[in-house]
């Protein structure tokens, strides 16, 4: 026992290394270099086509819309890309971002399992996406840029990159898909808190906006939609470039400072995950997280790595999609690229993980799909919700419903290890928090929330419709 009436012994650091929580580094630990897979792969990615002409594009094709030092990087081979200083000052206002051991939750599962978190959800906005809105701010005021114009689904991504645009003097247009608009009224709040300009997508405001409102005047948007209308602001006005918070190369390796920290963080457990686990939507959070582990697998460091992405049931890219050439948005606007899609006129049902309703998802991740190093699963929502709960009530932590795929996938995995008597090291993605999505929790709180099925038909129209790519 700790003599209370010695104030020293009250704050010498007692041994608790079975039941330490947080695991966390110094500042001077985060990482200096982003972590580039492209570098790794044992096939390259096959090439990404102009939306006119369907043949490959190159540097001059994308200058339009991307900054320069962004294009260099979303073909780069190098292995690791230097973070600017700039980069890192703002970076240290959250990160490094703390690693938990989920004691509780392993408890109220009785699973021989140990399962870690890692938790992006302490940045300003509470999500994984200013690791790369940041960057993609600092590199396009560098160049002279002087608005940047997205798209935002859940709200997330919005509030990012209008927080990293403010940090260097830029200013921001985010067309927030409608449904996101309409159930997250606190996040529109917070995107204008930054400084940002938002409006509901489809909006009046592009030919592309116009174009649906005018087939669906109620339509309640989709990312590809309110990308469509980015990509056109960004393309008609010579003083703005677009900005992507998922899905291209670039923006999945700045999100690798996640899994860099985590592999530090598991030494300092003395662990290493027998399962990395991620949701995904475009797949930033799931790469940023999975990638430098995917980098042990595919060097044979550890063959045996299981990397598992989570998806919904009502938008299974992976899963049910099939693997071809399509449009990243829904008016073909923005570059071809072979992924894993429902078919770019595809609009998910709306489901609370806003962030998750885009119908394909990004290239890196559906090549390492088609190469069988990564698993996919997915999830209805109520069930979702339930392991969302689960985890709130007993790590003490609201997720975002979109991180919630992975905690239900984790708890999965770790009621399997309760059967089988298997203590695996499970390491999952929580890519952000929940407190702009307690409708959602209202919802499902009173029974309201909807499992919606595999809309069959709705793909198979949309599928139909992929471009036509020679060869
Ligand atoms: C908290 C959170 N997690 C995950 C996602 C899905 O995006 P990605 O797959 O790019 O990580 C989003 C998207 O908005 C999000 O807000």
């Amino acid at each position: 026992m700790v003599n209370a009436t010695n104030p020293d012994a009250l704050r010498t650091p007692g041994a608790l290394p079975g039941e330490r929580t947080k695991y966390l580094l110094d500042e001077t630990a985060m990482p200096r270099a982003w972590y580039n897979i492209q570098a790794d792969l044992p096939t390259p990615l096959p090439a990404v086509l102009h939306p006119g002409t369907m043949q490959p594009v190159g540097p001059a094709d994308l200058a339009p819309l991307f900054p320069m030092e962004i294009i260099r990087q979303e073909v780069s081979q190098e292995r690791y890309i230097e973070i600017p200083a700039e980069v890192q000052a703002v970076y240290r206002l959250w990160r490094p971002t703390p690693l938990y051991r989920a004691h509780r939750l392993e408890k109220a599962l009785d699973t021989p399992a140990r399962i870690f978190y890692k938790y992006e959800g302490v940045s300003p906005v509470g999500s994984h996406k200013p690791n790369t809105a940041v960057p993609q701010a600092f590199y396009s005021a560098a160049e002279g840029v002087k608005r940047l114009a997205t798209e935002t689904g859940a709200g997330q991504w919005g509030s990012a990159l209008a927080m990293a645009t403010q940090m260097f003097g830029l200013e921001c247009q985010v067309y927030m898909v409608k449904v996101s608009y309409v159930q997250k009224p606190y996040r529109r709040s917070l995107i204008q808190t930054f400084g940002a300009r938002v409006v509901a997508s489809p909006s009046p405001e592009t030919h592309a906006g116009r174009a649906i409102l005018e087939q669906d005047a109620e339509s309640p948007g989709s990312l590809g939609i309110a990308i469509s209308e980015a990509v056109e602001d960004a393309a008609t006005r010579d003083d703005t470039k677009y900005s992507l918070g998922s899905v291209l190369n670039h923006v999945l390796m700045h999100q690798t400072v996640i899994g860099q920290e985590a592999q530090q963080q598991m030494e300092m457990a003395d662990a290493y995950p027998d399962v990395v686990i991620g949701c995904v939507g475009g797949g930033s959070n799931f790469a940023g997280l999975a990638f430098p582990f995917v980098a042990d697998k595919l060097t044979g460091k550890s063959p045996n790595l299981r990397i598992v992405a989570v998806e919904p049931a009502a938008c299974p890219t992976l899963t049910r999609g099939v693997y071809a050439y399509d449009f990243g948005d829904t008016a073909r606007m923005a570059p071809i690229v072979k992924m894993h899609t429902l078919g770019h006129g595809f609009i998910p049902q709306t489901i609370h993980a806003g962030g998750l309703r885009y119908h394909g998802v990004a290239p890196l991740i559906s090549h390492l799909y088609q190469a069988q190093t990564i698993e996919a699963v997915a999830y209805p929502q109520n069930p979702v919700f339930e392991a969302a709960l689960r985890f709130t009530r007993s790590e003490g932590i609201v997720p975002a419903p979109e991180s919630a795929h992975a905690i239900r996938a984790a708890i999965d995995e770790a009621l399997r290890c309760k059967e089988t008597g298997e203590a695996k090291t499970i390491l999952f993605n929580l890519s952000g928090h929940g407190f702009f999505d307690l409708a959602a929790y209202d919802r499902y709180l009173a029974g309201e929330l909807e499992d919606y099925e595999y809309p069959v038909e709705a793909v198979q129209a949309a599928l139909a419709d992929l471009p036509v790519v020679a060869g």
